[in-house]
């Protein structure tokens, strides 16, 4: 792998992001590790990453120079690219100047000929790069002088040496993030750096992923059987398509269906899932079941908590009966398969105990005579890479697209108490808001658009020659990276107008649309 070692900005996930953009296959690690532990992996290349520290802090993460003298071609970036001045013998000062947002660079400044060719020549880094680029900078110290055996290839007004190469130590440096889509040509730089700078290939793809993955899930499974509980999500749904293609008809998936999804979503799973992939699917159909124990509630982390309980003891019955009916034919039940991605995995300190806490979690802790290991063919892939692998495995582009929905379903998306009609009121105005955003072609710009049925408010209104009392429904389309922080989404007008205008038309309990215009922060991005 191309090991980014995370100095601590929040950037080197996002490194990693762009390596394997470049289909190459990459990992982060912290800083932490020893050099001789770095090596142990095997690294084809290094990238050292940007940090909030200082080379001059007290406590500032230091680079051992022995990981210069490995033969392991090395990129530093930011911090990464003083640190490694700093530790081969070059300077750093704090010159005062800031260097904030945009930046031009110039590049190769003292080179007459790339000059006149308005673009730079010399070795791997820059070559044939425009001389002039715009780059986006963050940081107060600068590289004041190269190490011995660098050469320069680009300044800034606040940065004497902002990029520099050691060809024949296969050593490159740069200030700028080039991970970062504000360096214009940020993405042509790593890429030079990989397959130039550091002879790589481009073949992390997401064949190859499956390949490897497909090998790895037969060699921990063996012949022993698998269960998997599928949401309908694109994780879990993924992960299922990988182990499927692994280990066949080894794989039994569980599908507990609350009666709290979306029209069609029940469907979209027994059906087109399964003819898709061949998975074995047990399905239980456990909305009374749900419904009943929702009865009389209001209170949103009541409903939460009692979704959670039901969901976990429906499906931890149906995993015992896979696992008698597995021994009753003398087969073993040892293996669940979780959808844990790799942001999951770099979050909780990388280690495997520390995934796999969280991850039990998510299940949502099955009881301790249901013992089980995981399989987990995703922890090295981030979302994109799942959807690409999900779309070459055949999973159906209705599930690879398909925008986060929460666990706890429409249960948090009517306020007020849960009951059978409601829910099929909720449908029905869902569907056509999800039907419209998906005619106007605002899928991929949306991360997601809950509608929410206010059903303890009436509102009144008139319709034909009648007064109605009815109930208003709120459409709450956000644009986010990652849901913590969210935005509302400028939906164009004739979008909403046309959803509000068919939902009023054909949901009768309904006769107000209102449009959710709030922020995330303050507002969550569900209502409950
Ligand atoms: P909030 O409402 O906290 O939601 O801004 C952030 C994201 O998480 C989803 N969400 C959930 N997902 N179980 C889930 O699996 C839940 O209980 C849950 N609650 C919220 C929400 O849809 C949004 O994408």
């Amino acid at each position: 792998p191309v090991l980014v070692v995370d100095f601590g900005a929040q950037y080197a996930q996002l490194i990693a992001r762009r390596v394997r953009e470049a289909h190459v296959y990459s990992e982060v690690v912290p800083h932490s590790l020893s050099v001789p532990e770095i090596l142990a992996k095997d690294p084809a290349a290094i990238i050292l990453s940007g940090g909030p520290a200082s080379v001059y802090a007290e406590d500032a993460p230091e680079v051992d120079p022995g990981i210069f003298d490995a033969g392991v071609p090395v990129l530093g970036i930011c911090y990464g690219f003083q640190a490694m001045a700093s530790a081969l013998g070059g300077t750093v000062a704090r010159t005062g100047v800031r260097e904030y947002g945009s930046t031009v660079v110039d590049l190769r400044p003292d080179d007459q000929a790339a000059q006149q060719a308005d673009s730079a020549g010399g070795g791997p880094l820059l070559a044939g790069s425009p001389h002039q680029q715009t780059v986006w900078m963050s940081h107060g110290d600068s590289v004041q002088e190269a190490p011995d055996g660098f050469e320069v290839l680009a300044t800034s007004p606040g940065s004497p040496v902002a990029a520099f190469e050691d060809r024949r130590r296969r050593l490159y440096g740069m200030q700028w993030h080039p991970e970062v889509r504000h360096s214009v040509l940020g993405q042509e730089a790593l890429e030079r750096f990989l397959y130039a700078g550091a002879d790589l290939a481009p073949t992390w793809t997401p064949g190859n992923v499956i390949a490897e993955q497909v090998a790895a899930v037969r060699a921990q499974v063996g012949d022993a059987r698998v269960v998997c509980g599928l949401s309908g999500g694109v994780d879990s749904s993924v992960a299922a398509a990988l182990v499927q293609q692994a280990v066949g008809d080894q794989l039994t998936c569980v599908f507990v269906d609350h009666g709290l999804l979306r029209a069609g979503e029940a469907e979209q799973v027994e059906r087109d899932f399964v003819a898709a992939t061949g998975v074995a699917l047990k399905r239980v159909d456990a909305a009374d079941r749900f419904l009943q124990a929702l009865a009389g509630v209001s209170d949103p982390e009541t409903k939460r908590k009692i979704i959670g309980r039901e969901f976990i003891r429906v499906f931890e019955e149906a995993a015992r009966e896979i696992v008698a009916e597995t021994e009753d034919a003398g087969g073993e039940v040892r293996f669940l398969v979780q959808g844990t991605l790799y942001p999951d995995v770099v979050e909780s300190g990388g280690g495997e105990g520390a995934a796999n806490i969280k991850s039990h979690h998510n299940v949502g802790g099955l009881p301790e005579d249901l013992q089980f290991e995981l399989v987990e063919p995703l922890r090295t892939l981030f979302k994109d890479e799942v959807r690409a692998v999900g779309l070459e495995l055949g999973v159906p582009e209705a599930i690879v697209w398909r925008q986060p929905f929460p666990g706890p379903g429409l249960g948090i998306r009517i306020i007020g108490e849960v009951t059978a009609e409601r829910l099929e009121v909720l449908r029905a105005a869902d569907a056509i808001a999800r039907e419209e955003l998906t005619r106007a072609g605002l899928d991929r710009d949306i991360w997601q658009c809950p509608v929410v049925l206010l059903a303890d408010v009436r509102s009144v209104g008139v319709q034909g020659d009648g007064r109605t009392y009815g109930h208003p429904v709120v459409l709450r389309p956000v644009s986010s990276e990652d849901a913590m922080t969210a935005d509302w989404s400028r939906v164009p007008y004739d979008v909403l107008a046309t959803i509000s205008s068919r939902i009023t038309n054909t949901v009768p309990e309904v006769n107000r649309v209102v449009l959710d215009v709030t922020s995330k922060p303050p507002g969550t991005i569900e209502w409950e």
